[in-house]
């Protein structure tokens, strides 16, 4: 496994959010309530980006697009499309030193 840096520890708060690009992954890194969550960067709606998604209370994420919510802890969405939709998609998010990152396989 190699780990791929994203951020400092110390530069998050709650509301940060920010989209990288690691090798073909494209993903989201969110605070929400004091805690980090890494998830890929697309709706299961419709495939949008969620660089601009709203963050809501109680640790919740809407699309811009179409106004579908997503629990960020399990990932479900909500609402009536809910049982139609995928859960977001998340990432187990590692830590060297002071810095949050992702480890993937080298291959
Ligand atoms: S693409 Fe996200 S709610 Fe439709």
């Amino acid at each position: 496994m190699v780990f791929f840096p994203l951020e400092k520890i110390h530069l998050l708060y709650d509301g940060y959010q920010k989209a990288f690009q690691v090798g073909r992954l494209n993903l989201l890194l969110i605070q929400s309530d004091g805690t980090p969550y890494l998830i890929e960067n697309r709706c299961p709606h419709m495939d949008v980006a969620l660089t601009t998604a709203t963050q809501l209370p109680g640790n919740k994420l809407r699309c811009r697009a179409h106004g579908i919510e997503f629990e960020l802890e399990s990932g479900r969405p909500q609402g009536p499309l809910a049982n139609t939709l995928d859960c977001l998609k998340k990432y187990p998010i590692s830590f060297d030193g002071n810095v949050l990152g992702i480890e993937l396989d080298a291959n």
